[in-house]
């Protein structure tokens, strides 16, 4: 019993910090959103994180990493230019499909609610 009880509190007293480790970012947003922010904060927040006294504000006026949606602004075509703009980045393989695979997504989210906001009504087309 002594052991079973010292063992729970050990469990107890580690799981909450390492947990907390393991999730820094809200739970429940999209990986691919987080490591992308990650990178996009490393490499591009000096300029386009409002937050930071470095940032230039035609800088911010594209993006602007204070917003939890930093991307929510930008054009379809300001969109593709990120990955222009991270293409000579020194990243892996794999960092640089990730922003791929991000703009991507966003891109397609977009036309996706662009499709349906132009025609709410489809059958309005047939009268
Ligand atoms: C040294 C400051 C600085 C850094 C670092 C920086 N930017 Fe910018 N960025 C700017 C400024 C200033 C503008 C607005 C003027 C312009 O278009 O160059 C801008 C504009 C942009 C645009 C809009 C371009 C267009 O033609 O509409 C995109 C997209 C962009 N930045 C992405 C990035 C990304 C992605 C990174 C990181 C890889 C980054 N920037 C890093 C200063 C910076």
């Amino acid at each position: 019993m002594h052991s079973y009880t010292f063992a729970t509190v050990f469990l107890l007293t580690c799981s909450a910090p390492c947990l907390v480790a393991a999730e820094p970012v809200h739970p429940g947003v999209d990986p691919l959103e987080t490591s992308v922010r990650q990178l996009v904060e490393k490499h591009c927040g000096s300029c386009h994180d409002g937050a930071l006294g470095t940032a230039k504000p035609a800088a911010l006026r594209i993006f602007d990493l204070r917003e939890e949606i930093w991307t929510a602004r930008m054009s379809e075509d300001q969109l593709k230019k990120v990955i222009g703009r991270t293409q000579n980045l020194q990243l892996t393989e794999d960092q640089h499909r990730e922003i791929e695979d991000f703009i991507q997504k966003k891109i397609s989210q977009r036309s996706g609610r662009r499709h349906r906001a132009q025609s709410p009504h489809p059958a309005a087309l047939h009268r």
